[in-house]
């Protein structure tokens, strides 16, 4: 069992890649995209480091003169997706990209390849990568703090990588969608509807992403013209560790001058993350910058805090009360937001369904801190959702349905570098 899945895994990274870059899968994502080919890198990086390499390196390729990555790369037109290159029109040569960005994963995949085997030629691959890094993480300490309270702020529900997260409804209520253009959905013409985002929400993901075409995604003006920005704990925790993993980087590689730009954006994003604590959930939650209003929720985003080196109790006690509550309530640890919340559903997309991405990020910090039974449940059930279901897209945490897009990329990744190589896995 472990070892067919191992083989079915590698088979479906190989089948979606499209030529130094890897699609998440076929039709549903027909690009290149942003975290996706982070986690794709880790899952290469198990049997392939040149090719896990070039992954990184073709990401890279999409960065934009002021530092962003996009959060999707329009190598190759393909009219089964939408929004496509037409509708973001950005300037981006020698191909189009989208307009924002997503998860900044990158560093970290970057210092794991490296230490993996530190090899003068991996030192040069690592090398060849830093000054982007420094670049990308610039633009988000630039461009993504308007509140000057350090927490990251982000312009569309699509940046945050957790499409339509219940935490996005109350600032997404604010959007008008009196002048969208007209549009027609391709999602759903791949994937039954019931797992995706509703009409509704689309309408003002479409507003959002007008907003910042509107000003020539101006990196300033989108900031200042977007009718959604949010802080985002996930991301801004996820920065956090990626400039942690930065400065290791920096230190190893010999980039003496940088450390103190990057220990700037570590102690101003410590400020950040605890500008995002949310007393009455007792979590780490969003914020909507425009109105003040926490999310109402706990999401996984909260289980990231080991991840993100955090070890104070005050923050660490309730989080794991949290996960023990919602541990007792459903069969698949980590469900994107709280099962006991009345906009939970296990089946639609982050409204509740587990991502073996995120699952592993949390794992990763939990066994970091040495919370081994955690951050073994979380492997453990991560494994026995693909013994189920496959390398499916995201999973139902009740009964394990798999959702979504098919012989998925990223989860195939996360297999391979994280939940097969030790462990048993339960039969199908
Ligand atoms: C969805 C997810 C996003 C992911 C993309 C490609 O939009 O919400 O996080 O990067 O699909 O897999």
């Amino acid at each position: 069992m472990g070892a067919s899945l191992k083989r079915a895994a590698h088979d479906i990274l190989i089948g979606n890649d499209l030529g130094g870059y890897t699609v998440p899968t076929k039709g549903l994502y027909p690009y290149q995209w942003n975290w996706d080919s982070v986690f794709v890198a880790l899952g290469f990086a198990t049997f392939d480091l040149d090719r896990a390499w070039r992954e990184l390196e073709t990401l890279f390729e999409g960065q934009w003169t002021d530092g962003m990555v996009p959060h999707i790369l329009f190598r190759k037109n393909d009219p089964g997706y939408f929004p496509g290159p037409s509708v973001w029109q950005t300037s981006h040569e020698p191909f189009p990209t989208s307009g924002h960005s997503q998860p900044p994963v990158a560093a970290i995949a970057v210092r794991d390849m490296f230490e993996k085997a530190p090899t003068d030629e991996n030192a040069e691959r690592a090398k060849g990568l830093f000054p982007k890094l420094m670049a990308f993480h610039r633009w988000w300490a630039t461009y993504r703090d308007p509140s000057g309270e350090g927490s990251v702020a982000i312009i569309h529900p699509w940046e945050s990588g957790r499409d339509n997260l219940p935490d996005w409804d109350e600032p997404l209520s604010l959007v008008d969608v009196s002048r969208i253009d007209a549009y027609e959905r391709k999602d759903t013409t791949h994937v039954d509807a019931s797992m995706r985002p509703l009409k509704q929400d689309y309408d003002r993901y479409m507003a959002i992403l007008q907003s910042g075409r509107a000003v020539g995604w101006d990196p300033h003006k989108v900031v200042e013209n977007s009718p959604f920005l949010v802080a985002d704990p996930a991301i801004t925790m996820i920065l956090l560790r990626a400039n942690r993993d930065l400065l290791a980087l920096a230190e190893r590689l010999g980039f003496q001058r940088e450390r103190v730009e990057i220990q700037g954006w570590i102690a101003r994003l410590e400020r950040g993350v605890a500008s995002l604590w949310n007393e009455t959930v007792q979590a780490y939650t969003t914020k909507n910058l425009r109105s003040g209003v926490f999310g109402a929720g706990v999401s996984s985003a909260a289980f990231l805090a080991p991840f993100a080196g955090i070890s104070d109790p005050k923050v660490l006690d309730p989080m794991r009360n949290h996960f023990d509550r919602i541990a007792g309530k459903v069969t698949y640890m980590v469900p994107s937001y709280d099962p006991d919340y009345e906009g939970f559903e296990h089946m639609r997309y982050w409204r509740g369904p587990v991502w073996a991405v995120v699952n592993y990020m949390i794992a990763r910090g939990l066994r970091e801190q040495g919370d081994t039974l955690r951050a073994e449940r979380v492997r453990q059930d991560t494994a026995n959702l693909v013994a189920k279901s496959g390398f499916a897209e995201y999973f139902s945490p009740i009964d394990g349905t798999g959702a979504g897009g098919r012989s998925f990329s990223w989860t195939a990744a996360v297999w391979l570098a994280w939940v097969s190589p030790t462990h048993a896995v339960e039969a199908a």
